[in-house]
């Protein structure tokens, strides 16, 4: 049965969902439940970095519009207790724009930009002609760090209509797209070479820096009809369907079905890579009937076919059967959410 449902019934932020593939909400529903029941203590998650959990608060307020509930709405009044000051002194400006982003998903502006203004910090023009650090060691200029400018210099400019965060997506998205960041099979490597040359560094070409671009070039078609936004986020999403996908899945290069060498970060990759295209099919209106639209219901698919475990927990591998190599922890359930939440967002 085709269900539609109206685009309204958010509570608070700004409206990010469309469709409702009931099938995968209620796989949603299931496992945002086990990983509350497991990982969710004393109003955060102990067992794994802050920023994962910036991202799976970010999943959960999605899963609660899908789902016209409320359900998850206050994790984020507690889930960065006792991180806060490590966040805002650590000097990992990857890490607090993750915060702002699920800030601005739950309405509160104040705090995205308290978040964003530390990232903002990062901003250089005397180290490869512009972007922004890493970290605090000013040293390195990535893909993640800079994908997430994009993002939430968009979202913020979406919210407020404030034309300084329009300003500082166009910037550095054109000093990121100018950039050697991207490598020739149309994928983001990892970052620049500390060398003073800025090269492309050749390291992975990790799932989630194909996926975290989408959001920026989402903004920047939106205020600006640019259709280029929308060929390059093409050109993006093809080259992931080329390259990094194994039995229709996505594949993280430490996946294996006999030993992953993932950590802890990485096992979270796939679904920030599955939420972001949904987040871009969202925001430009291409949300139905495209391949991509059907490839993330697929990658829902997989998961449901191949990771899960004991109903409704589900590990690291989404292209194959386990044999003894999975991962079952708190990224690999968040990320499954993450495929859920994204394939409910589309019609079916
Ligand atoms: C990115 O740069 C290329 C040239 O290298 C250009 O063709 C393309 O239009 C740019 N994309 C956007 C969205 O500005
Ligand atoms: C999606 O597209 C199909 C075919 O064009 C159409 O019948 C359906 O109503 C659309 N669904 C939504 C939610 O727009």
């Amino acid at each position: 049965m085709k269900v539609i449902l109206s685009t309204t019934l958010l509570l608070s932020g700004p409206v990010l969902v469309h469709g409702l593939c009931q099938k995968y909400v209620d796989a949603a529903t299931t496992a945002a439940e086990n990983l509350q029941s497991a990982y969710f203590s004393g109003g955060t998650y102990p067992s794994q970095p802050v920023w994962i959990s910036a991202v799976d608060t970010w999943h959960l307020q999605r899963l609660d519009s899908l789902a016209g509930a409320s359900t998850y709405s206050g994790i984020i009044d507690t889930v960065f207790t006792d991180y806060e000051t490590q966040l805002q002194t650590g000097g990992s400006y990857d890490d607090v724009q993750w915060v702002s982003i699920a800030y601005l998903l739950a309405g509160n502006v104040d705090m995205a930009k308290t978040y964003y203004d530390i990232a903002s910090t990062a901003v250089d023009s005397s180290y490869c002609g512009g972007g922004l650090f890493w970290s605090s060691a000013r040293d390195y200029k990535n893909a993640i760090t800079n994908e997430l400018y994009l993002a939430t210099s968009g979202y913020l400019y979406d919210v407020t209509q404030d034309t300084q965060y329009l300003t500082n997506l166009k910037n550095i998205w054109e000093w990121f797209n100018a950039s050697a960041m991207r490598g020739s099979n149309g994928l983001y490597n990892d970052g620049l070479t500390k060398d003073g040359l800025c090269a492309n560094n050749g390291q992975t070409q990790w799932t989630y820096n194909q996926g975290v671009v989408l959001a920026g070039l989402g903004f920047l078609y939106k205020y600006t009809q640019d259709e280029s936004a929308i060929t390059m986020a093409w050109s993006i999403m093809d080259a992931v369907l080329a390259d990094l996908v194994d039995n229709g899945a996505l594949r993280e290069s430490c996946d294996s079905t006999t030993s992953s060498t993932c950590d802890n970060d990485q096992v979270s990759f796939k679904g920030i890579l599955v939420e972001y295209m949904a987040w871009f099919l969202s925001l430009t209106g291409r949300d139905n009937g495209t391949k991509y639209s059907d490839f993330i219901k697929l990658q829902a698919d997989k998961v449901l076919q191949y990771a899960v475990g004991s109903a409704g927990w589900y590990s690291n591998l989404w292209y194959d059967p386990d044999a003894n190599g999975a991962v079952w922890t708190a990224p690999s359930q968040g990320a499954a959410l993450g495929a859920f939440v994204a394939a409910g967002a589309q019609s079916c």
